[in-house]
């Protein structure tokens, strides 16, 4: 079950595993990212094949959203009565599909378990820990998330996480890089800093005082261009705004950047794997990993802190012989769980 961005990225290396391992599944997408740049230009770089089932929620407020979509599944798991659903990630699409399921009395497997910020102000965050706490199978990404659900009376299996297996499976050969290096790659765009007007001005304030140091390119999720389109498109010599990019042309930005600033939980990841150093504009992260390895900082959204941690980690080298994110055969576990379990 999917229906976020970052979702169809975790799908693809399931869906590979599932496949290589025989195992049969239905792709259910909630409808919840539907620009075709967020959506369908991912399901084509990914190689996955169109979902079976699309419910077109579309975008509202969060209850609204959320209830859209436990309406629209429950009659298709209903229907199809799966042996289990996986949900993936934090997103209101999760807390959708493991909560219908549940109530469905069909088995839920929740990919990327036991990741907390400890910010409930967070949407995400309340999304992770209802759909840990009604699911029956807990995927964890690294060894820090097992101990966390350990810590609320779950038990995790430590698989890896799968956005490390889709990472290794792209093949950055077939991208070109649409920016010239050197560069800052900035992606911001989640509801607590871009809710609240002042809150992004000072961020993007930030942003324009790291582009007098090095250009900044910013691919704008559909979100800030939605609130704050304005302000992206007063002109700025220095930082060039762009439309979302593909999987693959993101990784090879990453790769290629000079410094990572975002909000993103998956972009940090990213930035750490491809050895590019990274501010997250956030007050907390639910990857610390990143930050103990040194490849990450987080910044306030404050002008002045966001340039002096750009400028901290502009030049850092990245240390990344030590993996917290296990060996790129995630899905592998995952769909060898599942096959065990249940054929
Ligand atoms: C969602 C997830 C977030 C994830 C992000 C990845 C939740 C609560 N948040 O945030 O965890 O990091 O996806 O991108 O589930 N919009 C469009 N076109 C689209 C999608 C969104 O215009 O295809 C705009 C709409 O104005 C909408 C707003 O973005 O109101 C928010 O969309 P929504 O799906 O609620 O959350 P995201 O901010 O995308």
């Amino acid at each position: 079950m999917v229906g976020a961005r970052p979702q169809f990225i975790k799908l693809a290396p399931v869906v590979r595993a599932f496949r290589d391992l025989g195992i049969p599944f239905r792709i259910l997408h909630t409808g919840q990212h539907y620009d075709p740049s967020m959506s369908e230009v991912h399901f084509a770089s990914l190689v996955l094949e169109e979902p079976h089932y699309n419910l077109g929620v579309g975008s509202d407020t969060h209850a609204r959203q959320t209830g859209r979509m436990l309406e629209a599944m429950e009659d298709v798991l209903a229907r199809l009565k799966p042996s289990c659903v996986l949900v993936y990630g934090d997103t209101n699409s999760t807390l959708a599909g493991a909560l219908c399921a549940a109530k469905l009395k069909i088995e839920v497997g929740h990919v990327e378990a036991g990741v907390r910020s400890f910010d409930k102000r967070m949407p995400e965050e309340i999304n992770r820990i209802v759909a840990d706490h009604v699911s029956d199978h807990h995927f964890c990404p690294t060894k820090n998330a097992v101990d966390l659900l350990r810590k609320e009376g779950i038990t995790g299996i430590l698989t890896g996480d799968v956005m490390y297996d889709a990472l290794l499976q792209a093949d950055l050969g077939r991208a070109a890089n649409p920016c010239t290096p050197p560069y800052a790659l900035a992606t911001i765009h989640r509801a607590e800093n871009t809710d609240d007007n002042e809150r992004f001005a000072k961020i993007w304030e930030g942003i324009r005082r790291v582009s007098k140091t090095i250009p900044v390119v910013f691919p704008a999720h559909p979100r800030t261009r939605k609130l704050h389109g304005a302000l992206l498109d007063r002109a700025c010599k220095t930082i060039s705004v762009i439309d979302p990019v593909d999987y693959i042309t993101m990784l090879v930005m990453v790769r290629d950047a000079s410094l990572v600033i975002t909000d993103s939980g998956g972009v940090q990841k990213e930035a750490f794997l491809l050895a590019t150093p990274c501010v997250t504009v956030r007050d907390t992260t639910e990857w610390p990993e990143t930050v103990e390895a040194g490849a990450n900082i987080l910044a306030k959204a404050e002008a002045d802190a966001l340039l002096e941690a750009a400028l901290s980690m502009l030049g850092r080298s990245v240390e990344t012989s030590y993996n917290p994110f296990g060996d790129g055969r995630a899905s592998y576990a995952i769909a060898a769980f599942l096959k065990e379990r249940y054929t």
